[in-house]
């Protein structure tokens, strides 16, 4: 059955702990112990546009997407909470003609939450609550953290990786780089 798409969820909450990790990457300051998952409150927009904001790093949509993907693809999304705030998202969608597909349209993490899981979770938590058999994202050539945390969601579901051209450079209007589309799948 496909994942519902535009139904109301009372947020799903699951309290993951994550301990300290041994990964080198991304700073430890503002460690906490855990942290809650779970698909955003329709207010909680405002914070994840705030995340995607202060990262930096990505393509800032207006507030108003972010507030609109929270009420009404409540279902597809999640948030990372510490603290009762919101430290990272997904932003995702079932494309209607794939509905069993998931497409990740945002992946953020807070710098000071990095590398200890956080995105890894709320990917995984997405695949593991709802009926997905695929995961798709465009991620720029340049991105190595964003290739490796999709590379690591694939190792760990011995699902094939696949590449194809996506949005290529030429059909942005602004100078944008290409976008190549990934697809992880099966999913399990
Ligand atoms: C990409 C991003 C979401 C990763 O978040 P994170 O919580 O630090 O990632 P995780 O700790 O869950 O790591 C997941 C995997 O990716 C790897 N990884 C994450 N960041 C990495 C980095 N900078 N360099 C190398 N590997 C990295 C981890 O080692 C881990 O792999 P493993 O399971 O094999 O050990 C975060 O760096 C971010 O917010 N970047 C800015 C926004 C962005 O570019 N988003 C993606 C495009 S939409």
């Amino acid at each position: 059955m496909p994942i519902p798409i535009e139904v109301p969820t009372r947020p799903s909450s699951t309290k993951q702990h994550i301990g300290r990790s041994s990964r080198a990457h991304g700073p430890r300051s503002g460690d906490a112990h855990s942290l809650v998952i779970r698909t955003p409150h329709p207010s909680e927009g405002a914070q994840m546009w705030t995340v995607a904001r202060d990262g930096g790093e990505l393509d800032l949509n207006s507030s108003y997407a972010y507030l609109m993907m929270a009420r009404d693809f409540a279902t597809t999304c999640r948030v990372a909470l510490s603290d009762n705030e919101v430290v990272g998202y997904v932003l995702g969608y079932c494309p209607p003609e794939r509905p069993t597909h998931l497409f990740v349209w945002q992946v953020a993490v807070r710098g000071d939450q990095r590398g200890r899981g956080v995105a890894a979770h709320m990917l995984e938590h997405l695949v593991t609550t709802g009926d997905v058999d695929a995961l798709e994202a465009t991620v720029e050539e340049t991105n190595g953290a964003s290739r490796a945390l999709f590379a690591s969601i694939a190792r760990k579901h011995q699902a094939e990786l696949t590449w194809s051209e996506g949005i290529p450079a030429a059909h942005f209007p602004d100078g944008h780089a290409g976008e190549p589309l990934l697809r992880i799948s099966p999913l399990r």
